[in-house]
This record gives structure tokens, C-alpha cells and sequence, in this order.
């Protein structure tokens, strides 16, 4: 199999096939494949891969006053609300997530800032499928406070990790990452705003080559495959 690796000499590939490429057939990569958002809060990840033109079939929160649903409802695409407390455990909960993701046939799941553990009952319905974004450069600064951890351990660059999920958490092969430098004075909300451009930047081309099915995993390292499956 002819296969690059996706975070080295992969990146002009990758770049060049989804911002806006076609593949072998003149199809557009990034836009024919069906693309499931899982968010809790405010969406600006969402947005970014709407802004992409990534084709997103649903948003899902687990938080109904989340922000990521109002802009899947401005964009005109499906929004559903699948909340803990409704299901009386938590495998129950993933399952109810699972068989609403699965009914919408997704080519990637992304977990765009949903802030709930997925269990294995998720994670397995959707091998190497699912992309994650993090606001450190993992293996650093794991959790769910990853910038504010960074600042109060004083560190000087932090970053963003976009990576596929597996039933670790903020653990699996890693796609893409990108340094941002601490600037003095930064705070957390200032410096996870910065993070944040480079998520933007990064999140839609990882999801759409996983979406495309051109990432292959190998242990924790991801490839970048030539073929397009099926064809
Ligand atoms: C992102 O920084 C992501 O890494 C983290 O939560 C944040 C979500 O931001 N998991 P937004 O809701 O996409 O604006």
C-alpha cells in the first residue's frame, strides 16, 4: 500500500486535498461525505468545518442550551439533544448516542469540544472514525482544563492535537498538531482563543481525509493512504 504519514510529509497532501481538492475521480473530497458533530458548548470548531464545507448530517449535544446546536439550526442541519440524566447509566447513554449517530451512516464522527467521556460501546461502533480536538500537545495536559493546566504548570508553548479516538481518553494515534507560543500576560481564555485558530485550521482537514477513508492506523501512528477506498 502506498502510504504517508499523515503529521510528517503527509501535511501538504492532506492540505491540498481538502481545502477544497477533488480525489481520482474529480470528486470533492471534503464535501461528499457525511460527517456527524458532537459538541457541548460554543461551536466555533463546528463552524469551522461548516465554513470548510464539510458536509455535516447532524449535531449532537449533550448540553441543550449548547451554542453548537443554534449554529447547526443556521446552517439547516439536523441538531439532536441526547442528555445524561435521561438514561439511567452511562453505557445506556452511549448506547442512545450510538444508534443516533449510526442511524445518520456517518463516514467520521468529530467530537468537537463535547465534553463527555465516549465509552467502548461508542468508540467501537466507529473504528479509526472518530477525530477529536485538544486544546495541548498531548501527551501533555490531558483532561478537561488542558489550557488552564498548561498556564499554572508555566509552560512556554502549548498547542492543539487532533487525533482519533480510542477507548483511552485524549489518547489515540495522533493526525495533526500545531505549537502556540504562552505570551506574557496570557490568560486562559486568551491563549485557548489562540489555541483555537490553529484547531480551526486543522480540524477540517484531518476530518476530512478520515472521512474519506484515507487515514490508516498502525499502532499510534497514522497513515495517509493514496487510495481511495471503493474505488
Ligand atoms: C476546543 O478548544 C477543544 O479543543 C476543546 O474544547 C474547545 C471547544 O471549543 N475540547 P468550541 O466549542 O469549538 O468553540
Amino acid at each position: 500500500m502506498n502510504r504517508t504519514e499523515v503529521a510528517g510529509i503527509g501535511w501538504a497532501v492532506a492540505a491540498s486535498d481538502c481545502a477544497g481538492g477533488t480525489d481520482e475521480a474529480g470528486e470533492s473530497v471534503a464535501d461528499s461525505k457525511r460527517v456527524v458533530v458532537l459538541a457541548s458548548g460554543n461551536g466555533s470548531n463546528l463552524q469551522a468545518l461548516l465554513d470548510a464545507g464539510v458536509e455535516v448530517v447532524l449535531v449532537a449535544s449533550d448540553r441543550p442550551d449548547a451554542y453548537a446546536l443554534e449554529r447547526g439550526r443556521l446552517a439547516g442541519v439536523d441538531t439532536a439533544v441526547v442528555r445524561p440524566a435521561d438514561h439511567p447509566d452511562r453505557r445506556a447513554f452511549d448506547r442512545a448516542l450510538r444508534d443516533l449517530v449510526a442511524a445518520t451512516r456517518p463516514d467520521a464522527v468529530c467530537l468537537a469540544g463535547f465534553m463527555r467521556v465516549l465509552g467502548p460501546e461508542f468508540v467501537r461502533a466507529f473504528p479509526d472514525r472518530i477525530v477529536n480536538t485538544h486544546p495541548s500537545l498531548l501527551p501533555a495536559f490531558r483532561g478537561a482544563h488542558a489550557v488552564r493546566d498548561a498556564l499554572a504548570y508555566g509552560v512556554r508553548v502549548s498547542g492543539c492535537t487532533v487525533h482519533l479516538v480510542d477507548e483511552e481518553v485524549d489518547h489515540g494515534p495522533v493526525l495533526f498538531q500545531a505549537a502556540v507560543p504562552v505570551e506574557d500576560g496570557d490568560d486562559e481564555a486568551s491563549l485557548h482563543e489562540r489555541i483555537k485558530r490553529e484547531e480551526h485550521r486543522l480540524l477540517p482537514v484531518a476530518v476530512g481525509l478520515v472521512a474519506s477513508g484515507r487515514v490508516r492506523t498502525d499502532g499510534r501512528r497514522a497513515w495517509l493512504t493514496a487510495e481511495v477506498p471503493g474505488r
